[in-house]
């Protein structure tokens, strides 16, 4: 009889026969930043704080000590504005958060992630125009073009800054091509540009809009980020278009609810794939564990390792510290 249990006698023996690895080395520690000196926590992520900027430099000097190499920044403004003037602003909370962490943590890798919709007062991807003949709640979109080019001035400022990667977010048609020549125009050849390729309208966000104070006023995301009923061909097409354009490296967000579309990109593309483990797939584990329905560790290392082997070379993720944490503590 052919007996598959045989390799699973033992700790070593399931250890030995590992195709799976889980290490500190692949997770991206996201930090929140404000323009306060205090820490504050966010009620719908437990664990989660937003940061003052000495606070924020500590984070990354804690994820560097144990063996997470990056963070991704997202910026929480004191003031917002119909264009989102504070993305790119050279005093920006961003720019100041970058150059602090860069200054006294020179090692980490600071990811900044572009994109307007924590800087404008309407909570959108980008500034609003007006659909000519339409009316009432069609009468309105985020203009795509003029969106275009503030992304590109805010991804020149981030690398300005010293931030080592550029992550646009915003779902905007053209957005990885108008900030690659902007940041090679500005001398920037050599920043990777790690694109939000294949990111869909999603209920997952609802724990970091309320972090990050981004819930649209009017309307919602649906006629830029991607139907979640939309399949394989608008990925593929989403995602050639971002490699075709420069990106450096493709990512799926959510990752839970889209691990078929994490393992088509990485069957189908040459570049790294990251999965982006959201603030609600972060917030249901936290909630479950809390009320005592799962463990908390066992859930989080196998939900990591589900995503390494759908095919993510590197995981975004608010359980990177903790996960860190117990992969030292395990043999
Ligand atoms: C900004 C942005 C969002 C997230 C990352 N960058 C929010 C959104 O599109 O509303 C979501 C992150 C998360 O839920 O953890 N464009
Ligand atoms: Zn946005």
């Amino acid at each position: 009889m052919d007996r598959p249990r045989r390799l699973r006698r033992t700790p070593a023996l399931r250890a030995l026969t590992r195709e799976v690895h889980l290490h500190p080395s692949q997770f991206i520690h996201p930090i929140f930043v404000h323009e306060r000196d205090t820490v504050t926590d966010i009620a719908t992520m437990p664990g989660v704080q937003r940061h003052s900027i000495e606070s924020a430099v500590q984070q990354a000097r804690e994820a560097l000590t144990l063996g997470i190499p990056s963070v991704i920044l997202f910026g929480i403004p004191d003031h917002k504005d119909a264009v989102g003037t504070q993305a790119y602003a050279e005093e920006g909370i961003i720019q100041r958060a970058t150059r602090a962490i860069k200054a006294s943590v020179p090692g980490i890798n600071v990811i900044a992630d572009t994109c307007l919709c924590e800087y404008t007062d309407h909570g959108h991807c980008g500034p609003l125009c007006e659909v000519p003949g339409l009316s009432g709640a069609d009468a309105w979109t985020v203009d795509n073009d003029a969106s275009l080019a503030l992304l590109a001035q805010t991804a020149v400022s981030q690398a300005r800054a010293g931030a080592d990667v550029i992550a646009p977010s915003a779902m905007m048609d053209g957005q990885v091509a108008a900030i690659r020549a902007a940041l090679d125009g500005a001398g920037f050849t050599h920043t990777p540009i790690m694109s939000y390729a294949v990111k869909y309208a999603s209920a997952y966000y609802g724990p970091f809009r309320d972090a990050a104070g981004s819930t649209p006023s009017v309307g919602n995301r649906a006629t830029y980020q991607m139907d979640p009923a939309g399949g394989y061909r608008e990925a593929l097409r989403e995602a050639r278009l971002d490699a075709e354009q420069g990106a450096d490296t493709l990512m799926v967000k959510p990752a839970l609810a889209y691990l078929d579309v994490l393992n088509l990109l990485k069957r189908e593309f040459d570049l790294p794939v990251v999965a982006y483990n959201v603030s609600g797939e972060y917030s249901l584990i936290k909630a479950a564990a809390a009320a005592g329905f799962m463990d908390e560790r066992r859930t989080v290392l196998e939900t990591l390792t589900g995503m390494r082997r759908a095919g993510a070379d590197a995981i975004i993720t608010y359980h990177a510290m903790d996960a860190a944490r117990w992969l030292s503590e395990q043999v």
